[in-house]
């Protein structure tokens, strides 16, 4: 393989170096290009733009595979928490048994938010919307944490911000729920697991009895793990284009929440469920709804289907509706939004418009039914995706900002807008 891409424009030809990836990925290095030839390159949409180079997350979208710093998915989704997930991803390794207990006993010892920051829940309706809600929250740690906002953090401050926003970004989710329920807030509690605080501070209230659910607090490790990181995602990119401008982790953590809320990306959950909810009202007849996302006109689209990457499966859509099959047996639960789904996905499936086009159920697609199952409200979906995609968020910025080619991000445009134009004074405008 030439380690050269030659560029020829009119009668000049250029050298472009190659950057060869673990996996023997390729990639034609541009950076010189302006300076060389004047021109830039244009990929709208960033369909085949590599944005970094990166050791976090490994993806073949045509072979279905996903590994986190080189273990695959199914592996970890078997055998790993959320917790040493995250520290892998961040840190690069498994953590040893001293390291991962140091980490655990970090994250509970932040899981607490400042006693004032109660009130501030206090002033959102109770109609807000969780991600609204999360997303100002973890931009309002910054005032009770001005230590973190200088432009560059030492090692320690990093790992001391890293602990921080796992464990309160999941106690903020709980809070904001037990306000739009207007419970009382439950503490977490320093003898449970992430999973398990989380579940107790969610559901627990002080006038009834609750005791956790093993088998869900297993299951939502599982999502949390097959959510933590996907490379350079939507909301991955914003966290690095954000924080490339050295604007504090907070802000920079706020804004990935806020692109993740789309529907296109982490946003797709939440519709998944209200589209099951749709096509069990209208009678269940599938089909008509695959003809519907057919429709260009229609403006429909099956959420939970399709994947800019994905092109034949995606791995983690298979684990997870095993899981909610063996959730929903555990519990004893007969969803008809589960057979819809099922249903659904064959329907899809054997259409050949779905074949053409590659498209087949995402992690969206059956990762709400275990959520409903938990008792999650459809609305903090998307809420419970970004707490488990934080640590890829935390990975893939740490990464940037230590990288020695370290620049702020910002792309080029082709203007095409007037030409020089004169100003004209209002009364003289038609
Ligand atoms: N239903 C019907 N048609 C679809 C769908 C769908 N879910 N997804 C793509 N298409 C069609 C699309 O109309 C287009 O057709 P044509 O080539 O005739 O114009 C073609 O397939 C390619 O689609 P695209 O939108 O150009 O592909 P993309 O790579 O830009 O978008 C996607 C990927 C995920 C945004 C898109 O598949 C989609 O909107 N899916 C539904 C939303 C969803 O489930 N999002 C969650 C993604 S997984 C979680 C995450 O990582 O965020």
């Amino acid at each position: 393989m030439p380690d050269t891409a030659k560029l020829i424009l009119g009668e000049k030809s250029y050298d472009l170096p190659v950057i060869t990836g673990t996996e023997n990925e390729k990639a034609i290095d541009i950076t010189s290009l302006r300076n060389s030839t004047g021109y830039i390159t244009m990929d709208s949409g960033f369909m085949n733009t590599g944005a970094a180079v990166s050791n976090i997350t490994y993806l073949d979208g045509e072979l279905g595979i996903l590994r986190y710093r080189g273990i695959p998915i199914e592996q970890l989704a078997e055998q790993s928490t959320f917790v040493e997930t995250a520290y892998l991803l961040i840190y690069g390794t498994l953590p040893n048994k001293e390291e991962l207990g140091k980490w655990s006993q970090a994250l509970t010892e932040n899981s607490y938010i400042h006693e004032d920051m109660k009130h501030f829940f206090d002033g959102y309706p109770s109609t807000a919307h969780p991600m609204a809600i999360l997303s100002s929250m973890v931009s309002t740690l910054s005032i009770h944490n001005s230590w973190a906002l200088k432009p560059n953090l030492n090692e320690a401050e990093k790992y001391r911000m890293f602990v921080l926003l796992l464990a309160k970004m999941r106690t903020i989710a709980a809070y904001s729920y037990k306000k739009s329920i207007g419970e009382p807030y439950i503490y977490p509690t320093d003898n449970f697991s992430y999973c398990a605080n989380f579940m107790n501070m969610m559901f627990a209230h002080p006038s009834r009895h609750y005791e956790v659910n093993e088998t869900l607090v297993k299951a939502l490790n599982l999502i949390f793990v097959l959510h933590a990181d996907h490379e350079q995602n939507c909301s991955t990119s914003t966290v690095r284009l954000v924080g490339s401008s050295k604007s504090n982790l907070f802000a920079t953590i706020s804004a990935g929440i806020g692109a993740l809320w789309g529907p296109l990306h982490g946003g797709a959950n939440q519709e998944v469920i209200e589209m099951l909810e749709q096509i069990r009202d209208d009678g269940g007849n599938v089909k008509k709804w695959v003809e519907k996302a057919k429709d260009k006109d229609s403006g429909f689209r099956l959420y939970g289907f399709g994947h800019r990457v994905y092109k034949n499966f995606d791995p983690r859509a298979n684990i997870i509706k095993k899981s909610a099959n063996e959730v929903l047996d555990a519990l004893g639960i007969e969803d008809p939004l589960l057979e819809i789904a099922k249903k659904l996905e064959e329907a899809a499936l054997s259409d050949q418009y779905f074949i053409d086009k590659k498209l087949y159920p995402n992690v969206d697609f059956y990762s709400g039914i275990i959520l409903k199952a938990m008792g999650i409200p459809v609305n903090m979906f998307t809420v419970m995706f970004a707490i488990g995609r934080l640590p890829g968020w935390l990975a893939h910025w740490k990464e940037m900002v230590e990288a020695p080619d370290f620049k702020i991000n910002r792309p080029r445009q082709i203007y095409h807008g007037p030409a020089i134009n004169n100003y004209i004074p209002l009364d003289l405008r038609k």
